[in-house]
């Protein structure tokens, strides 16, 4: 299915799939084989030998890193094939062990890869402690989960994948192995690790290959006139200034991987505390980039609007009722004029690329 031509709110989507997807898809990669820069084509491409094997086509180059985004840190370098199968598991329903939870169940790509709902229900139909945070820009993060509990992407998503799918990887590689084309993909990313290993790398491939660059504001600070509107360069100042947004959200990534608390007590959660008692009730500063295209925002899924997150900053985190003593000193009550305020709402809705939905793969039709 390709997606509609750009419109609307929805059109918000990650400017790495949207410049994918504006690739040519029809040229001829080889005998027959169309070189694409998603699975479904793939899929469509593949084709099954007398013998009942499936040949691939070639996987399309590991996605470029938009513009505005620091260069990859030197130890994220997945395999095309990895990024290509890990589309493909991403999307794949039948990985869940209810047969209809798939990772993108609760990372949204039509939002960004994030959360629409604040406690998603796992595959084992138990709810979820936190909303699904977005999967974007995480090749430069060290520390996974709202509260940083992953020391690494390798360690995280087996064990976030028993959690959420209600699958261990081993289930997972064998529930596999019952698609020729599936196959085809193990063995073509295999390069001598386990169906399980396989996977997990595959997983982490595709998750730090999704970007959120090339915005506006990028384009405007790579010196293209009229990127932006002037309300959005002063909001520029007003985030880094007077709002002090800044200090927890800092260019290029907009986040500075830290903790901190903003006073949303309403959902029992330790938070950080899991990992650093001293930091209990603190979360993970999100990245801003992309921002736009989420529906829900905070660990809790409290707030549905950007300019809800945004005010609930702006209030100091008192919104709850929050003991002051409790909320980080770097989060005051901040008064701006209304002016001052939209264009603080600017300039963050700025941070977001346009662009279509990215388009969902077809996933193979050969898995029981
Ligand atoms: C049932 C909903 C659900 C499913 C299914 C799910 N996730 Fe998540 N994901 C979450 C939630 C909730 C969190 C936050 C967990 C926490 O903070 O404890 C999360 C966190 C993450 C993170 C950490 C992001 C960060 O910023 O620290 C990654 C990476 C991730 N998920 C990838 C995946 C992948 C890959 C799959 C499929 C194998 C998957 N998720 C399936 C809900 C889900
Ligand atoms: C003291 C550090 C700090 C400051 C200052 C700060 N933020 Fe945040 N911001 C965070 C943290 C931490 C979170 C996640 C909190 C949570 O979910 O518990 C967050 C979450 C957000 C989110 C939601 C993102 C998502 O995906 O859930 C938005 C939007 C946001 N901040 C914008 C802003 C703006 C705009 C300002 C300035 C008015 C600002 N922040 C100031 C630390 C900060």
């Amino acid at each position: 299915m390709r997606s509609a031509a750009p419109s609307a709110p929805a059109a918000l989507a990650l400017a790495l799939l949207a410049a994918c997807s504006s690739k040519p898809r029809d040229k001829a990669a080889g005998a027959g084989a169309r070189a694409t820069a998603d699975g479904g084509a793939i899929d469509a491409a593949a084709t099954r030998r007398p013998d009942g094997t499936v040949a691939l086509p070639p996987a399309p180059p590991v996605p470029a890193t938009p513009p505005g985004l620091p260069p990859l840190p030197g130890d994220v370098a997945p395999t095309p094939a990895e990024v290509a199968l890990g589309e493909l598991l991403f999307h794949e329903p039948k990985l869940g062990a209810d047969g209809t939870t798939a990772c993108a169940s609760c990372h949204d790509p039509a939002r960004g890869l994030s959360g629409t709902e604040p406690h998603p229900a796992t595959a084992a139909g138990r709810p979820s402690l936190r909303r699904a945070p977005a999967l974007v820009n995480l090749a430069w993060a060290k520390e996974f989960g709202w509260d940083g509990r992953g020391a690494g992407l390798a360690g995280w998503l087996p064990n976030h994948a028993r959690g959420q799918l209600d699958r261990t990887v081993d289930d997972i590689a064998l529930t596999l192995g019952a698609s020729p084309t599936y196959r085809a993909h193990l063995a073509r990313t295999s390069a001598g690790r386990s169906d399980s290993d396989t996977v997990a790398a595959a997983l982490a491939g595709y998750v730090v290959t999704r970007f959120a660059g090339g915005s506006p504001w990028d384009a405007h600070e790579a010196g293209t006139a009229g990127a932006v509107g002037d309300d959005v360069i002063a909001g520029y100042q007003v985030f880094t200034g007077k709002a002090l947004c800044g200090s927890c959200h800092p260019p290029p990534l907009y986040t500075d991987h830290d903790f901190h608390r903003l006073g949303l007590i309403a959902s029992p959660d330790d938070g950080r505390g899991r990992v650093d008692p001293a930091q209990a009730g603190a979360f993970k500063t999100p990245g801003l980039r992309g921002a736009a295209s989420r529906a829900r925002f905070f660990h809790d899924g409290s707030a549905t609007s950007l300019d809800a997150a945004i005010d609930w900053h702006l209030a100091g985190g008192r919104g709850q009722g929050a003991d002051p003593s409790v909320i980080d000193p770097g989060l005051p009550p901040v008064t701006l004029t209304p002016t001052e305020r939209a264009q603080l709402g600017a300039f963050v809705a700025a941070l977001t690329a346009a662009g279509a939905a990215p388009a969902r793969p077809t996933l193979p039709s050969d898995l029981p």
